[in-house]
């Protein structure tokens, strides 16, 4: 199944990537989020899986399409002779990104056999990520400064060595305060977590750590990324409010203490990830347009069979006279 659904899945992170990049730069970042999110409902309705979306644009009543509980795939419907998948998706991440043409907004989701993915509710995580060779010497009880530590001996350098991705935000003065103390260099970033998390577990990107409270569905889709890629997630759920708290308790969620890791977040064993670059970023390049077609860059991995491909895609729009490729 993994190995299909990868293929398959790569289409529709590439299909949203393309609506979506019509938008960068436009101010518009709502419109660019719909496109998103309606060619990934269309592209998945065209392959025959019995999709459901365990992590989607909301609730049933708060979001048209790709809500959370829905059915997709081209029967709708389970069946036995087609796989049923629970989806994650994040059509677009980095809608701010994409409405002021600033990098890194990818679109993407991660896909795995029924129950491997973690239903988390739309609030934020603490997370702590870090790439192969530093999974396992973190803990996110640990203060950044240890953890920084830490890091620098894993990667058999100093803390003045380690680049850290913090979203910016005033949430994080004293973490960002605590990180300049340690000495280490930060890349405060407007948005994009998840696509900063995959980047430290990718090397030559120059990201070794992302730290902070962002979203949590980004958390998971991150961690079926890690899972595939051998970094590591470490959570604790944070909630904005008694009505968020009260809603993740009923999904059991509720201890705050808790501490959720990569396993804990993505425990599927057919985990399949992929996201396409929508804007440039550290990983991907973004949508490049040109006469009669578009090219699209994308990563797609599955953790059963180990492979992870780096995606170059020519997508021609004009069958009579289509653009030529070029190398
Ligand atoms: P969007 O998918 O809405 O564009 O969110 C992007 C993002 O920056 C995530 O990467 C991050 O996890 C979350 O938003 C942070 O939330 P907030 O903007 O509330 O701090």
């Amino acid at each position: 199944m993994e190995q299909m659904l990868a293929l398959e899945m790569v289409r529709v992170t590439e299909a949203a990537a393309l609506a979506s990049a019509r938008f960068m730069g436009r101010g518009a970042k709502d419109e660019a989020d719909a496109a998103a999110t309606e060619a990934m409902r269309r592209t998945m309705d065209e392959i025959d899986f019995a999709g459901r979306i365990v992590i989607g644009e909301g609730e049933r009543d708060e979001a048209p399409m790709l809500y959370i509980g829905e059915r997709v795939g081209r029967t709708g419907a389970e069946r036995a002779e087609v796989p049923a998948v629970d989806i994650a998706v994040d059509p677009l991440e980095g809608t701010n990104l994409v409405a002021h043409g600033q990098a890194g907004a990818i679109t993407v989701l991660a896909a795995s056999e029924a129950g491997g993915l973690t239903h988390a509710p739309d609030t934020y995580l603490e997370k702590l990520c870090v790439g192969p060779g530093v999974a396992g010497k973190v803990d996110i009880r640990e203060s950044p400064t240890e953890n920084l530590g830490r890091i620098a001996e894993a990667l058999g350098r100093r803390i003045n060595d380690i680049t850290v991705v913090i979203l910016e935000r005033p949430r994080h003065d004293d973490l960002i305060g605590e990180v300049r103390e340690a000495g280490a260099r930060i890349k405060l970033i407007g948005d994009g977590d998840l696509s900063a998390a995959i980047s430290c577990a990718v090397s030559g990107t120059g990201v070794h750590a992302v730290m902070g409270i962002g979203g949590a569905p980004e958390g998971v889709i991150t961690a079926a990324a890690m899972r595939c890629l051998g970094g590591e997630i470490q959570a604790r759920f944070r909630y904005r409010s008694d009505e968020e708290r009260e809603r993740g308790t009923r999904m059991g969620h509720g201890d705050e203490d808790r501490v959720y890791r990569t396993e804990d977040l993505a425990p599927g064993e057919e985990l399949v990830f992929a996201a396409t670059g929508v804007t440039a970023g550290d990983l991907l390049e973004g949508v490049r347009f040109f006469g009669g077609g578009a090219r699209t860059h994308s990563l797609v991995m599955a953790y059963r069979t180990k492979q992870v491909r780096f995606v170059d895609t020519v997508h021609m729009f004009d069958r009579d006279s289509p653009p030529r490729v070029r190398l």
